[in-house]
């Protein structure tokens, strides 16, 4: 019995997730997958309430009796640190080992695409952000705090085996997905030693995998070359912050982070999958949010379940919402969040 342990968290991740079990529950009874959902009062609320982020032995739980964490989004106004998003986001990304974080930005629906003349065609592309590194471990500190001497360092950790093995996934998956390249991005004009560690890696990496055109970009250059001509990519790599600014760059150019989904993917081991937005405070309670990247989401959680298939139709039932017009307000649409997921499962029932 595949167990799902759901964390709805903050603002619109509960909406979203709410909506999203509502697609997990009808397709678990029309499939027969028996699935089994735990939901986990984690979030911004229970640490106001008792002051925890992360309950002692929850990642232990998550390893030993869970294949998938299904989260909404975390992060709310009333915790300004952001503590309890770091204890179990990116708590859950470095415990877990989930090195892959996998973004999708795909376009569905031209109309909702904010560059002109642009077909779905045209803006396919997988980003593979590496999720356990980088700039994101916390290693740096400070001296002589709120003084004019003040000193922060953020130390940003490249390791050889963390770098070699977001660079091979992403050219295993351009294999195995028949994508044409791979292009890697990194920032080694400015940044000589992380970075350069990434060149040497990408080059070695490449060389196993000759059918697959493996180009380069810096940073800068690949955020301007996903606006002026997205044709050009197909797997993207790099690092975790470039990944996380970049994805949020092509949520837009696929229509807006309301359908941007991830997941955080350690193969063969639970994964957790998320929308890639977050809690969205400006619009949390009000009924309107978006809840289609948190479909996707749930559909890359069934392929890792094995249901491939199911993720096939999930992505059906979006492109429906999208072209019926079953859009939130967001989108230029009248729907509120619970009628976009009528609309996808009156869709997946009649299929
Ligand atoms: P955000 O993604 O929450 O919101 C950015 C903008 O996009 C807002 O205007 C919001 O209304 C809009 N938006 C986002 N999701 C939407 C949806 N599904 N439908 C319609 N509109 C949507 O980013 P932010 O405002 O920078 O962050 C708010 C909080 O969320 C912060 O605490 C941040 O740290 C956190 N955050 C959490 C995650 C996560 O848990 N994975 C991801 C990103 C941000
Ligand atoms: C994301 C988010 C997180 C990140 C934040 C909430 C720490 O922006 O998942 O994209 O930067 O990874
Ligand atoms: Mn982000």
């Amino acid at each position: 019995m595949p167990r799902i342990a759901v964390i709805p968290g903050d603002g619109i991740g509960r909406e979203v997730i709410t909506e999203g079990l509502r697609l997990l529950h009808a397709l678990n009874r029309w499939h027969g997958l028996d699935l089994h959902f735990e939901e986990l009062d984690l979030g911004a609320d229970r640490y106001l309430r008792d002051g925890t982020t992360m309950p002692p032995g929850l990642f232990d739980r998550f390893r030993a009796e869970f294949q998938a964490i299904f989260l909404g989004a975390l992060g709310d106004p009333r915790v300004p640190s952001n503590v309890h998003a770091k204890d179990i986001l990116l708590g859950s990304r470095f415990e877990l080992d989930l090195y892959i974080n996998l973004r999708p930005i795909q376009l569905l629906d031209s109309r909702y695409c904010p560059l002109k003349d642009t077909e779905p065609s045209q803006v396919d592309m997988v980003v593979f952000r590496e999720n356990t590194e980088g700039l994101y471990t916390g290693i740096g500190g400070q001296f002589k705090r709120g003084t004019d001497d003040e000193v922060a360092l953020e130390t940003e950790m490249n390791t050889r085996k963390g770098v070699e093995r977001i660079i091979r996934a992403a050219f295993a998956y351009a294999r195995q997905s028949g994508r044409k390249s791979v292009c890697m991005s990194d920032k080694a004009n400015a940044m000589r030693h992380g970075h350069d560690l990434w060149q040497r890696v990408f080059k070695q990496v490449q060389a196993e995998y000759p059918e697959i055109e493996a180009f380069h970009l810096y940073v800068d250059v690949l955020a301007m070359e996903m606006v002026r001509k997205p044709s050009r990519f197909s797997v993207i790599v790099t690092n975790n912050l470039f990944g996380d600014i970049v994805t949020d760059l092509g949520a837009q150019i696929q229509g807006g982070i309301g359908l941007a989904a991830s997941g955080n993917i350690h193969p063969g081991r639970v994964s957790l999958f998320e929308p890639v937005h977050g809690s969205a405070p400006d619009i949390a309670g009000k009924g309107i949010a978006n809840p289609l990247a948190t479909f996707l989401s749930a559909g890359m959680m069934l392929s890792h379940l094995g249901h491939s298939g199911l993720e096939a139709r999930l992505r059906d039932a979006v492109q429906f919402c999208l072209n019926r017009g079953y859009v939130t307000p967001e989108l230029g649409g009248k729907s509120r969040t619970h009628e976009v997921t009528d609309a996808a499962l009156t869709f997946l029932e009649n299929q």
